[in-house]
């Protein structure tokens, strides 16, 4: 890889902004390949340089995956005229190394987004031949029962023209409101939605709560993300 600027080398981590990786250079806190650096504008080559910060190796990753936890309100999107994307939800640092979501969730649904540089890898994860499994939470106006999840399970024609593939409804409650788990091995716009529209119970709420063998992580409040760690990573590899 070409040389960049240390300042910048820094903030790709996502642990430093700018601004702290230039003090810390001042501090004497940067050594590169064992001489110490006292700017920031200096450059080196990430994939080669031996840069230790405060003591430790840096561990540059050309490619980033986050999990986030995405709130209602927030596009799937990197950019929009409009409304906030879930890019905004992300620090400065990490907004500048080309993020984009690993599918979309709608405005207003909620839960777990992967978000990732990696494009490669997120185009086959979302491949509708991989069969990577989706998980979501929803409620729904009515009274979910066993006809549904037969329909679900045979896999719907929706009278928009819409054939879906089979899925899972797993129903957790059953009321005038009902709750359940669908599970979706394809990503169509508005899917569950309109699946549980022609079943005539239309969807109040819906949470995505695993992906691709990865459970939302609980810990996270809305709107805040983690990175994946390397066996989460090596793990999504794996799937495809
Ligand atoms: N299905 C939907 O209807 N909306 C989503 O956001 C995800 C799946």
């Amino acid at each position: 890889m070409a040389k960049q600027r240390l300042d910048k080398i820094l903030a790709s981590t996502g642990k430093w902004s700018r601004r702290e990786a230039g003090e810390l250079a001042r501090h004497g806190q940067i050594v590169v390949d064992g001489v110490l650096v006292r700017s920031a504008d200096e450059k080196a080559d990430p994939d080669t340089a031996k840069i230790i910060v405060k003591g430790e190796r840096l561990e540059y990753q050309a490619f980033i995956w986050v999990m986030l936890n995405k709130p209602a309100g927030y596009l799937s999107a990197t950019e929009d005229g409009r409304d906030a994307t879930v890019l905004d939800l992300l620090p400065e640092e990490l907004q500048r190394r080309n993020l984009f979501p690993v599918g979309r969730l709608d405005k207003d649904t909620e839960g777990l987004l992967l978000l990732t540089n990696e494009g490669i890898l997120a185009h086959a994860l979302l491949s509708p031949r991989r069969h990577v499994d989706k998980v979501y939470y929803t409620r729904v106006a009515g009274r979910l029962d066993a006809v549904d999840c037969a329909a679900f399970a045979e896999g719907m024609s929706l009278a928009d023209g819409l054939q879906c593939q089979p899925a899972g409804l797993e129903i957790l409650k059953a009321g005038e409101e009902s709750e359940a788990l669908v599970t979706l091995r394809e990503g169509k716009f508005h899917q569950i939605k309109r699946m549980l529209a022609a079943r005539g119970k239309p969807v109040l709420y819906l949470e995505r709560i695993q992906m691709a063998g990865l459970e939302l992580d609980r810990t996270l409040s809305r709107g805040s993300f983690r990175f994946l760690t390397g066996k989460e990573v090596e793990n999504l590899r794996k799937l495809v």
